[in-house]
């Protein structure tokens, strides 16, 4: 049987009064819609998005995932379906349909919905959800235990509105009943909008079956229609992900206050202090402690590293790194093996080679770094003339004393020195004592000094 999957996309989302689409929002470090195609790509690898408002943004962030159907007026969930009809009839066996703003809704649960309408072979199987509290969910109203009809908040009378079963938004259709039934679909009462939940009572009168799945997650079902549900939704998103990495060996010591986006990854014995955010593409290895205090964003950090209350961004750090507290990484720092950079610490677009020491107070830019350099406290490289990033090189095993600058360009050839407070203007011969200001060579090193 083909089953192919469509993800409503087009409505504007005028709760969240927000000027970027609804289903645009972040969650867990990635578009709204994005958790909704990991879902859908367990059934279909090319879902078809209805699109409508905010048509360009939707389609640019969804890309290659899936194929759009548009809906140039928002005329209801029903008429959202109805757009996909020439794309789909004749073409799919079953039809899973679920809303964009249900990101935290799993593949296995698409699946489940799936194989209840495989089983029951009716008019098609729907997901609910029973639960006091209705969010704004449409009611699933039953008669002697059948199902006969969805009844939407803005219509249902003080009675329904009592109900506890709710409708989360998500069915399995059997194409060959849902293409005529859509275009039989007629505006709803007080919203004048077709409305894809008319079709049950349509179902039922026709006496057609329709299969159900009751949500044991509730989590699954927050559906975001306000700001409010969007932080909801992030709190349960984030409770999943700490779950996943705790189970695969991560340990957390407080999941409330530990932020890991779904995008990110962490390798075995593992272990996450407080207050520390991994986000975006960060890939953290083996054996490392991570926090308190700490934000990772883009980021690649191998085995046993410890990076404690600092600010990592596009950087890489090899194995057995530490650094903190408070360093900061930007843009393509890259740190070797057993590289040490102690508190208020800065390294911009700078490569330090293995065994690198920088303990205190310095700024690093634009800089190579040779393996077991010692970098003094209080070391700058003055890598910007005011028109002009220029680069620094200093080979290995150089020691740069106390509070030396470094005037870039500049070269520092392997074994040399540079005694406290120098100002370094010219390039340094290798195994080479300066000194001064600006910094003079005062004598030559033997090679095993
Ligand atoms: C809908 C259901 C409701 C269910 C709830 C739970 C209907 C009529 N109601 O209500 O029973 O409990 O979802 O998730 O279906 N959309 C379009 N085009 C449109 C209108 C909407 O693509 O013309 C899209 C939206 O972008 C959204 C989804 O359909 O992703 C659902 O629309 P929304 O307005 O959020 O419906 P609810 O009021 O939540
Ligand atoms: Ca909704």
């Amino acid at each position: 049987m083909k089953t192919r999957v469509v993800l409503l996309a087009a409505g504007k989302g005028t709760r969240m009064k927000s000027k970027l689409p609804k289903l645009l929002h972040p969650l867990g470090g990635r578009e709204m819609i994005l958790h909704c195609l990991e879902a859908a790509h367990t059934i279909d690898p090319h879902p078809v998005v209805v699109v409508g408002h905010g048509s360009e943004q939707v389609r640019k962030a969804v890309g290659d995932k899936a194929v759009f159907s548009e809906q140039a007026e928002q005329l209801g969930t029903g008429h959202a379906v109805l757009q996909t009809k020439d794309a789909l009839e004749g073409k799919a066996d079953l039809v899973v349909v679920s809303s964009g703003d249900l990101p935290l809704l799993t593949g296995e649960t698409l699946q489940k919905l799936l194989e209840t309408q495989q089983k029951t072979k009716g008019a098609f199987s729907m997901l609910v959800l029973r639960q006091k509290e209705a969010r704004g969910f449409g009611r699933v109203k039953r008669r002697s235990g059948k199902v006969v009809a969805i009844v939407e908040e803005a219509e249902a009378t003080a009675k329904e509105l009592q109900i506890d079963e709710l409708n989360v938004g998500a069915y399995c259709f059997n194409a060959k009943w849902l293409w005529p039934a859509l275009a039989k679909l007629r505006p709803s009462a007080k919203k004048g909008e077709l409305y894809l939940t008319d079709l049950l009572a349509m179902a039922a009168k026709a006496g057609k079956k329709i299969g159900t799945v009751e949500l044991v997650d509730a989590d699954e079902s927050i559906g975001i229609n306000t700001r409010e549900h969007l932080a909801e939704a992030e709190a349960a998103l984030r409770r999943r992900t700490n779950r996943r990495w705790m189970l695969a060996g991560v340990t957390i010591m407080d999941p409330h206050s530990t932020y890991i986006d779904a995008t990110a990854t962490l390798g075995q014995d593992t272990v996450v202090l407080p207050n520390t955010m991994l986000l975006g593409d960060t890939h953290i290895g083996e054996d490392c402690v991570i926090g308190p205090n700490t934000v990772i964003r883009n980021s690649r950090v191998g085995n046993a590293c410890k990076v404690e209350a600092a600010v990592v961004e596009h950087a890489v750090m090899e194995n057995h790194v530490d650094i903190g507290p408070f360093a900061h990484l930007r843009k393509d720092a890259h740190l070797g093996d057993h590289v040490h950079m102690g508190n208020f610490g800065e390294v911009k677009n700078s490569t330090l080679a293995a065994g690198v020491k920088m303990g205190h107070f310095s700024y690093i830019g634009d800089a190579t770094i040779g393996a077991n350099v010692n970098i003094g406290a209080g070391t700058i490289t003055a890598n910007y003339d005011g028109e002009n990033k220029n680069p620094t090189v200093i080979e290995e095993n150089v020691f740069i004393g106390s509070d030396t600058m470094l005037v870039a360009p500049l070269h520092i050839g392997k074994g040399a020195r540079t005694g406290a407070g120098s100002v370094v203007t010219k390039d340094v011969p290798a195994h080479t004592v300066v000194v001064g200001i600006p910094a003079r060579a005062i004598r030559k090193l033997e090679e095993s000094d």
